[in-house]
């Protein structure tokens, strides 16, 4: 790292998809970490954007009937509107169709070439174009789908052009061992030597068989892979086409932040570029842990994936900002839940913070109608609340520069909880009833002013509006202008004879179960509009497969005895005679139906009915919620046959 600038990055984040609170976490934690680095003094640039080229985006404008440029447009408008709705406080946005990014991504590639590392060749291989990989025979899953997603890959020959990725496998193994922080956390590095060990090949760096991206310079029958042309982000966002001053100010990166899913492109295709094209390897790159919603994995199909927009609306900005970076160790897998959630805010933010704030500017305005006293007498209780504090700063420093943002922010709590406890200890309420203890009344009170201006400072990172909020209400409107870590930490710099501000809940208590409730019903009606039905799983084409359909010809048919719904059907499959009941008894009399062919599941598990066997299920359509339709078959297709 460079003295005195700080450069992050998040992953630049596809626009075939919108935001969800995967992409939230990441952001806002660097820029948590960059509020915190400015807070210290440092130069900091702050730098995400979005990954714009590729099939899989060019495929998702197709479907609707929209160019990718304009698909782009319109989705980094919902990342962009995202962040402002969180407060990030990005420097830059860099997006892969602007001029200067594909300037800088002609610029590195032509350097590889110059120094001999970019040749042509053919590509055949299974090719998986949601993740936009190539995948070896080996890591496929049964039916070639991709170990990643799932999806099924399709086999591809082209030619191609090739980085000599090979070559840097040593050096760049050296640079892990040599740098034990290159890769974060640890967990994560042993992976990725093993995978450098194996052996790296030489890497496939264009397409032939679709048009959206950046063209190989003198060769447009090409574009350049979309991870070429998106890790370049990184530095042509810092003008690195242009030999812009701002890449000689901040590069290397101190940190490139990126899910657990992309590591290896971070820590394996980036350096190697890198090192090829002659330019130094960021500081560190972190890969972080994957949330899941209520125990299930996010995904488009199972219309679970939160929109953070929605979060914001009924939890409010800091609460949801507070629940990301709190809840789970930084590197760590975590679950999203209301339930944790709410906990989270009724316990640390309403509770022990909220409260603290309550009772504190209570007692103020009831002892000395709202004016801070100064701090003018000492007590026995003082000492230990000085030592938290300077032990929580240092701490907290040392835990957000590591990145273990959980860990500031229960080192933060001790704070708070050291508030709580002084007060106890101290009890103002019975110095009150004693004249004579007025002057330490006072500084009693002072010093748990003191002590929430300095807690506003710690959660300042995390929570910007709440820690403006508090600082209103203590009536401390300074700006907060520091150049060191040390000097944040600073005891007894409130100012004192000034009368507090507007006191303000900082967050409302919510009630639980009917809170869970309310969300339950919302969430509900949400999925049935977005899809337009109710939300199904998506099973795996070998599910699909196991079931058995057969056209099935009605030779006879009558009602079920005391019955009114249901149908005795036998039914002619070719090689075998079966029997059915079905329940489409109010939608069609027994005559309608014989000499019809249907559609069975043929190898459903016989089950009684009304006491009549039933060997299958007759498929059919529910018009209006009531009325059936059965599928019916052309005449020409004969019993038995198998339906796919
Ligand atoms: O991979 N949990 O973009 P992407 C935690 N364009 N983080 C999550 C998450 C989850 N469930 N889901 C997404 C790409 N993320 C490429 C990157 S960089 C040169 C190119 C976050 O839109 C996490 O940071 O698929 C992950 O790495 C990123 O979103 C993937 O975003
Ligand atoms: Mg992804």
């Amino acid at each position: 790292m460079k003295d005195n600038t700080f450069y992050i990055t998040t992953p630049i984040y596809y626009v075939n998809d919108v935001p969800h609170i995967g992409h939230a976490y990441t952001t806002v934690a660097c820029d948590s970490i960059s509020r915190y680095k400015r807070l210290c003094g440092y130069e900091v640039c702050f730098l995400t954007g979005t990954d714009e080229h590729g099939q899989k985006i060019e495929q998702a404008a197709e479907k609707r009937g929209i160019t990718p440029k304009q698909l782009a447009d319109e989705v980094v408008e919902r990342f962009a509107g995202l962040w402002k709705t969180l407060n990030i406080s990005n420097d830059k946005f860099v997006r892969t169709t602007d001029e200067l990014h594909k300037k800088a991504v002609r610029k590195i590639f032509n350097k590889m070439k110059e120094n001999g590392d970019i040749y042509i060749d053919h590509y055949e291989g299974w090719y998986c174009t949601p993740c936009e990989t190539y995948l070896t025979e080996t890591q496929l899953l049964d039916g070639n789908c991709c170990p990643s997603c799932g999806r099924e890959t399709a086999m591809l020959k082209e030619p191609s052009y090739f980085f000599r990725m090979s070559k840097y496998g040593d050096t760049l193994l050296k640079h892990i061992e040599d740098n034990p922080d290159f890769v974060r956390p640890q967990s994560r590095r042993n992976e990725i030597v093993s995978f450098i060990k194996d052996g790296l090949r030489d890497l496939s760096v264009s397409r032939a068989t679709f048009k959206w991206g950046i063209p190989v310079p003198d060769d447009e029958e090409h574009v350049i892979y979309v991870w070429i042309d998106a890790l370049t982000n990184y530095i042509s966002a810092l003008g690195y086409g242009e030999d812009g001053a701002d890449f000689e100010k901040f590069w290397p990166a101190t940190y490139h932040v990126v899910g657990k899913d992309i590591l290896r492109f971070h820590t394996v295709y980036w350096p190697t570029m890198l090192l090829s094209a002659g330019i130094s390897l960021p500081d560190a790159v972190f890969a972080h842990g994957w949330w899941t919603v209520e125990g299930q994995k996010m995904s488009k199909s199972l219309g679970n994936a939160i929109d953070p927009n929605w979060l914001v609306e009924k939890f409010g900005v800091d609460a949801i900002r507070y629940f990301l970076l709190r809840e789970v160790p930084f590197g760590l897998d975590g679950d999203f839940s209301f339930k944790a959630l709410i906990h989270r805010i009724n316990g640390d933010l309403a509770n022990d913070l909220g409260n603290l704030l309550n009772r504190t500017m209570g007692m103020v305005n009831r002892y000395f109608d709202g004016t801070v006293q100064p701090y003018s007498e000492a007590g026995p209780e003082d000492k230990a609340l000085e030592e938290t504090i300077e032990r929580v700063f240092k701490e907290v420093d040392e835990h957000i520069t590591n990145m273990a943002f959980n860990k500031a922010l229960m080192t933060t709590w001790e704070l708070v909880s050291a508030l709580n406890k002084y007060i106890d200890e101290t009890a103002p309420w019975a110095l009150a009833k004693d004249e004579a203890r007025k002057a330490r009344l006072g500084s009693v009170l002072y010093s748990v002013l003191d002590g929430l201006k300095l807690v506003s400072l710690l959660v300042d990172s995390f929570m910007p509006e709440t820690a403006m909020k508090i600082r209103r209400q203590l009536g401390a409107t300074q700006e907060i202008n520091v150049t060191d870590a040390k000097d944040l930490c600073k005891i007894r710099t409130f100012e004192s004879g000034h009368k507090l501000g507007e006191a303000e809940q900082l967050f409302p208590r919510i009630e639980e179960k009917e809170m869970l409730e309310a969300l339950k019903k919302e969430t509900d009606d949400k999925k049935q509009d977005d899809e337009g039905e109710p939300v199904v799983e998506e099973i795996e084409f070998a599910h699909f497969e196991k079931m058995v359909l057969k056209a099935a010809k009605v030779l006879e048919c009558e009602k079920v005895k005391k019955s009114d719904k249901l149908l005795k059907l036998q039914l002619d499959l070719g090689t075998e005679k079966r029997q059915v009941v079905s329940g489409i008894a109010k939608s069609y009399q027994p005559a309608d139906l014989i000499g019809k062919t249907l559609v069975l599941v043929a190898n459903l598990k016989p089950a009684k009915l009304m006491g009549t066997l039933s060997e299958g299920m007759i498929l059919s359509a529910t018009v209006d919620g009531k009325k059936h339709k059965v599928l019916e078959l052309p005449d020409s297709v004969e019993p038995g046959t198998d339906i796919k």
